[in-house]
């Protein structure tokens, strides 16, 4: 892609527009898209109130196009959280108005490796007899090879256009803590009508933020495959690397603050003794390895995915950029 296209997509990306519509409920419309343009089919979920409160609500598949749209009651806070199989999910807070349409497109940055991506081992469906099976158990068995699995294990009902976060095997009282690997179970109300497989989606997502593809009938998980987006050679430089951190790493770090977004503010970068979070010595090596290879795996809670697949002209454009902050 071309450096003015790639500035127009980030531009463009998280920009809200709003339009006329009729009174009433409010409406989120979005485009989703990888850095090259291409639409990404999908599933997107959304939190009630704030980004990363856990309280899911309304979702929607994302077509063929990219393109989605979901209607909520009430306006308000919500945080709307993008999955497509290959790719880092995206959360992202929005702000509904009632009658009005907020428009977002997303892009998607692909994982690099699928190695770390949680796993979905088994899924069954389990009427519960002790009540007449008016309620059915969906159950996912779950592994996680980077053991670091948060509240994203999530089923999606097409028909009724709501997602869950499914209950985990014991109770964890910290978002931010690793949940544990087993099996997770949703209770599904099935004293007016018995479930239907076809209708339910299922997607994980840990605290690196590596994906799993979406599940649907007839729920047989296949090999995970790595994409990869074919753009245009960039030329090497700072200005190219601020539009790569305007791409992959705005949406965790402040590039003009020193505190903390969802990883530390990295101005002044390269004029620290230590690096923020590590404290090892602020070099090259240290940053790009930090690049390359994402959080330490001590790291608990919000952790960086690597980027050790950007080729390596890219990462040289990030370093100079990182250098001029
Ligand atoms: C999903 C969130 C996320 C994204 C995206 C992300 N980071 Fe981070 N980053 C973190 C977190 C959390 C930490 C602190 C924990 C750690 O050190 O791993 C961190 C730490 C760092 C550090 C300090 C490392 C140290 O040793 O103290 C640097 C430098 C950094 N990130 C650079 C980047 C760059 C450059 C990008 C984009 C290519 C990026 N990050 C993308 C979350 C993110």
């Amino acid at each position: 892609m071309r450096r003015s296209n790639l500035v127009a997509s980030i531009i463009v990306s998280g920009a809200l527009l709003w339009g006329a519509e009729a009174k009433g409920e409010a409406t989120l419309a979005g485009t989703v898209k990888n850095a090259a343009g291409q639409p990404l089919p999908g599933l997107a979920l959304m939190e009630i109130g704030e980004l990363h409160g856990n309280v899911w609500g309304p979702g929607t598949l994302v077509d063929e196009r990219g393109e989605f749209k979901i209607e909520v009651p009430k306006g308000g806070q919500y945080g709307l959280h993008v999955y497509s199989g290959g790719y880092l999910y995206h959360p992202e807070a929005v702000l509904l108005e009632e009658g009005k349409t907020v428009r977002v497109t997303v892009t998607l940055i692909p994982e690099g490796t699928r190695a770390n991506d949680p796993i979905i081992k088994r899924l069954g469906f389990f009427p519960w007899e002790g009540n007449q099976g008016k309620t059915t158990y969906v159950k996912l068995d779950v592994a996680d090879p980077n053991d670091d699995l948060g509240p994203q294990v999530l089923a999606f009902n097409a028909r009724t256009g709501r997602g869950y976060a499914l209950d985990p095997p014991r109770q964890v009282r910290n978002l931010k803590e690793d949940f544990p690997q087993g099996v997770y179970q949703l209770p599904v109300d099935t004293s007016k009508a018995p479930i239907e497989p076809k209708d339910w989606y299922f997607v994980i997502a840990d605290h690196q933020c590596n994906t799993t593809d979406i599940l649907s009938y007839p729920h047989q998980p296949q090999p995970p495959r790595v994409v990869r987006v074919i753009m245009g050679a960039r030329p090497v430089s700072a200005d190219t690397g601020r539009d790569l951190f305007q791409l992959y790493c705005t949406r965790c770090h402040y590039s003009d603050r020193t505190d903390t977004k969802t990883g530390p503010g990295l101005r002044g970068l390269f004029g620290r003794e230590t690096l923020p979070s590590s404290n090892t010595p602020v070099s090259e090596d240290n940053v790009k390895h930090q690049i390359f290879t994402g959080s330490r795996p001590e790291v608990k809670g919000d952790r960086m995915p690597p980027f050790g697949h950007l080729p390596p002209g890219d990462i040289q454009s990030l370093l100079l950029f990182l250098r001029t902050l």
